[in-house]
């Protein structure tokens, strides 16, 4: 059996929406693809990318009997569920896709007076059996690790895939291969990335921007062309009358700290119209030192239950869970069956 790694298994349907939204638009089909959740807990994630990838083959792994069991009881029925050894994760290879979120991380802990997060050999075995297992031209999505993958050996044989739709949910500790600490993630108010922030530690200079927001990394050695995922317009929207507007402007409270951070500020205008909503989102990276590390214009629409659940959430009608739930058109769960 494979070294835990997160002891904790919190996961919910929609998690990543975002983020897998923007992978399923990296592949023109998804017939054929083989995507492994490594880490799967309960079966949410898989239940999630069957939505996006209805016809892929599925596959999850956890080292937990207990998520195990409920993971089959949920998604049984669409995935091959198993346990997370390393002959197990190689022999339902090689993959298209792996996905590996909040799995390389350990609460952190004080160990002689400093923070220390995952074993950096472990974390780097398990990166070195998941670039194993991935095909040529394969993606690797990875959400929370304690070191960032551009510090691991075979980083150089990967292609970082950016997004601005993407805002990079990465609100951990972050740490160096010395296990150095670098930066603090500091809880914010919410589930999502932009409501987090990281105060610098010893080793913040040796932090770049992109190591808080990657999320997708592509293996080298496929001739197949990937298109970057830039924006969602729809043509036309414009031009349709709208019904109501909004906006909202995010700027997280900096608590007293004599720290540098690091942290997001998104500004968000909305229009509705009958059948969409048309939404532009301005954001600003703003690095330690206080300057712009990086700034994303993003404008979307979204139409049908998807427009329903943003206007929903925005306007405090209901959560976003429940409104993603719907999204998802969810099933009630199945008994377990093991
Ligand atoms: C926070 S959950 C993440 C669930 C899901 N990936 C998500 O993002 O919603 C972390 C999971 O990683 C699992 N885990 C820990 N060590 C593991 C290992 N060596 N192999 C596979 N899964 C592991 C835990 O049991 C837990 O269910």
């Amino acid at each position: 059996m494979l070294p835990q790694l997160q002891t904790n298994n919190s996961t919910f349907a929609g998690r990543y929406w975002s983020e897998y939204n923007v992978l399923r638009r990296y592949f023109p089909t998804d017939r054929g693809l083989s995507i492994l959740s490594f880490g799967c807990s309960t079966g949410e994630e898989i239940y999630t990318i069957k939505a996006l990838f209805p016809q892929a083959e599925l596959f999850g792994c956890d080292h937990d009997w207990y998520n195990l069991r409920l993971a089959r009881g949920l998604v049984g029925s669409c995935a091959s569920i198993f346990h997370s050894t390393e002959a197990e994760v190689i022999a339902h290879g090689p993959y298209d896709i792996i996905l590996c979120n909040s799995v390389l991380l350990r609460p952190s802990t004080m160990v002689n007076g400093r923070k220390s997060g995952i074993d950096p050999q472990l974390w780097s075995d398990i990166v070195n059996l998941m670039h194993a297992c991935l095909k040529p031209g394969g993606i690797l999505q990875i959400v929370n690790s304690n070191i960032p993958f551009r510090m691991h050996g075979v980083a150089d044989d990967y292609e970082p895939l950016r997004s601005p739709l993407l805002l990079g949910p990465n609100f951990v500790d972050v740490f160096d291969t010395e296990g150095r600490l670098l930066c603090s993630g500091v809880n914010g108010a919410g589930v999502t990335a932009h409501c987090f922030r990281h105060l610098g530690e010893e080793g913040w200079r040796d932090l770049r921007p992109t190591d808080l927001d990657d999320v997708h990394f592509r293996k080298n050695g496929s001739t197949a062309i990937v298109h970057p995922v830039l924006d969602e317009k729809i043509p036309n929207v414009a031009t349709k009358p709208g019904y109501a507007t909004g906006s909202t402007t995010y700027r997280p409270v900096l608590t007293k700290d004599n720290r540098p951070s690091t942290h997001q500020e998104i500004d968000v205008s909305w229009t509705a119209s009958v059948s969409d909503v048309h939404i532009t989102r301005s954001t600003r990276r703003v690095w330690f030192d206080g300057t712009t590390a990086s700034t994303f214009e993003t404008s979307i629409c979204l139409t049908g239950v998807a427009a329903g659940a943003y206007l929903e959430t925005v306007t405090g009608r209901e959560s976003s869970r429940l409104a993603l739930a719907a999204l998802l058109d969810a099933a009630p769960r199945q008994t377990p069956n093991i």
